[in-house]
């Protein structure tokens, strides 16, 4: 019996080998594919990448293409940089852009945008896969469409058992021949891509809850995957200070430690466990160094003056009141703030952004300036004095409070421009009138990005109806786990168009820098939950970051979303199983 199946396996060999094709219905949707689907390339193990070995990021990037390549098919490929025949080639430049520059002898060709630049053209024919780019970016652009074109080998023990095994018995029989496995059939295509927006941004909590460095990299892992690049970076608050300061040794080890949490949506009831973590600058480090190799820019948040609990509970002089004050055990917004009349308050901000701006090289630094009661301004002799000072009154449209939170903004605007950066504010500091050279974070609605484009500031849109992905994603809440509320669908994360087009001129949209996703974490406490969150709405976000709002097309993004989720499976990341 075992000679004959012996027998029966020898002459089907060549009907076993395993056609893998490639599937160019990736998200987010490149600009324009063009598929011939009659012709392939077939890639096998043994193949080389050739590249410009000389140019370390070029050479990164190639790396990254022959990992992804393997990880997901088992293909091998050689590293072959000088080979001209290779079957993939990595070439920079565009011929375009250098027949544009000839026949423009003498006028000035015009300057690229920073989308422009990171813009990247595959062209798949009986030559192999040409992949040509302007900056070493484009080639990690194209590589991950490539990635996500591939079709996945079932090998992953996470994967289910039936494929596992029909795959595992199938390379038993194929070795009894000596029979390769591997061939990728990729269609001729012509891929040309580029992204919409400049800013394309997720965020994330690690201060209501903190979230280890290998979880932050898998979060970078995703965000690069969809074309991402700017990783927000919420890590101070009233429930956790998570920013080492090395000048305040104390600020991080003993404001990032709560004595308790309180239980559901502030039930009175609390766990009785300690709970904390902070990162180090060096952590900080690793961090900023690896979102760079994969072209993400972290911009870190010290939320202030407002969520400062954290702060307070190690420096009380710093409050109006002068405390005590416990690191919050609970959620919502606290009264109690930076006091803005003790000059210490600034000596702190400037200490704290001061070593924020060592550590982040990010031209972007956030300063929060969110939900930040005014309750104990009102009341405090130093903070009155402090506005008098600064001869404010209540115009009638912004409050003396607000005003004074606007001279804070001021202070730390200026101090960051000293050191090159641009300063950030959720859109409550256009509350007391915005300082001349900030960026508003839109989130309660559109209507703050809307009145800061039209003042001509830079604008990041997050609107809570459509950016915060803490709300819960299916209609149905009891079966999934306990979320701060809301219900915000992966459909309606799709439907977002950020510029506004009938509120805003073309002038003014060009004020948008782009969306972000935010993701607050009360409720979300470990690593599984922040994917099954994240996953499949940042699928839905990086089309809106990316695509021409005319490419869109909910049924068509639907059709595209299994191959995502199966690769999802493979990198062993949790999602929401469900599409709403
Ligand atoms: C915010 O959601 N408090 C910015
Ligand atoms: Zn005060």
């Amino acid at each position: 019996m075992k000679k004959i199946l012996f027998s029966f396996l020898l002459l089907c060999a060549p009907l076993l080998l395993h056609a893998q094709r490639a599937d160019y219905g990736i998200i987010p949707q490149p600009k324009s594919v063009t598929v011939d689907d009659s012709q392939f390339f077939i890639l096998q193990s043994g193949m080389g990448i050739a590249y410009d070995a000389g140019n370390p990021e070029v050479a990164r990037n190639a790396q990254f293409l022959h990992r992804w390549v393997e990880e997901l098919t088992g293909v091998h490929l050689q590293m072959t940089p000088q080979d001209k025949k290779a079957a993939i080639r990595l070439v920079l430049g565009f011929p375009a852009d250098k027949k544009a520059k000839k026949n423009k002898k003498g006028t000035q060709a015009p300057a690229l945008t920073e989308q422009q630049q990171e813009a990247y053209a595959i062209t798949i024919d009986k030559s192999g896969i040409l992949i040509q780019a302007r900056q070493p970016i484009g080639f990690f652009r194209a590589a991950q469409t490539l990635r996500k074109s591939l079709p996945i080998r079932p090998t992953s023990s996470r994967q289910g058992g039936e494929e596992l095994r029909a795959a595992n018995e199938r390379s038993e029989a194929l070795s009894l021949t000596g029979e390769r496995e591997e061939g990728l059939f990729f269609p001729y295509v012509q891929i040309q891509d580029e992204p919409r927006f400049v800013y394309r941004g997720a965020h994330l909590d690690c201060a209501r809850h903190f979230f280890s460095v290998e979880t932050i990299k898998t979060y970078l892992d995703l965000m690069a995957l969809h074309g991402c690049n700017q990783f927000h970076w919420h890590f101070t608050e009233d429930q956790g200070w998570r920013f080492e300061v090395k000048a305040l040794p104390e600020l991080a080890k003993k404001g990032s430690v709560r004595n308790q949490t309180v239980l559901g949506r502030n039930s009175g009831i609390y766990d009785g466990q300690r709970y904390g973590g902070y990162y180090t600058q060096e952590q900080c480090r690793e961090i900023v160094n690896y979102a760079a190799e994969r072209y993400i820019n972290v911009i870190p948040e010290i939320d202030m003056p407002g969520h400062m609990m954290g702060a307070l509970h190690v420096y009380p002089n710093l409050g109006c009141t002068g405390g005590p004050y416990p690191v919050w055990e609970q959620w919502g917004v606290s009264h109690e703030v930076l006091c803005a009349g003790n000059p210490e308050t600034m000596t702190f901000l400037k200490t704290v952004f001061g070593e924020l701006c060592d550590v982040f090289p990010s031209k972007y630094i956030h300063i929060g300036g969110d939900e930040c009661p005014k309750s104990r301004w009102k009341n405090c002799p130093k903070c009155q004095a402090k506005a008098r000072e600064l001869g404010l009154k209540d115009d009638g449209k912004h409050s003396i409070e607000n005003q004074l939170q606007t001279w804070i903004n001021h202070e730390m605007e200026q101090f960051l421009k000293e050191r090159g950066r641009d300063m950030i504010g959720w859109d409550e500091v256009l509350e007391g009138g915005l300082t001349e050279g900030g960026i508003v974070m839109s989130w309660r609605g559109i209507n703050g990005g809307i009145e800061a484009a039209r003042q001509h500031h830079r604008v990041i849109m997050t609107p809570t109806d459509y950016c915060y992905i803490d709300y819960y994603q299916l209609k149905d809440q009891w079966g999934q786990p306990l979320g701060i509320g809301g219900y915000l669908p992966v459909s309606k994360v799709y439907g977002f168009e950020p510029l506004i087009p009938d509120q805003l001129s073309d002038e003014e949209q060009k004020y948008i820098l782009g969306p972000q996703v935010n993701l607050w974490c009360e409720y979300v406490g470990y690593p599984e939950h922040v994917f099954y969150m994240l996953l499949p709405r940042l699928d839905a976000i990086s089309e809106v970051q990316w695509c021409r709002s005319e490419q869109k097309d909910f049924e068509n993004f639907k059709a595209r979303l299994p191959r995502m989720l199966k690769l999802y499976d493979r990198l062993g990341v949790n999602y929401c199983h469900q599409i709403e």
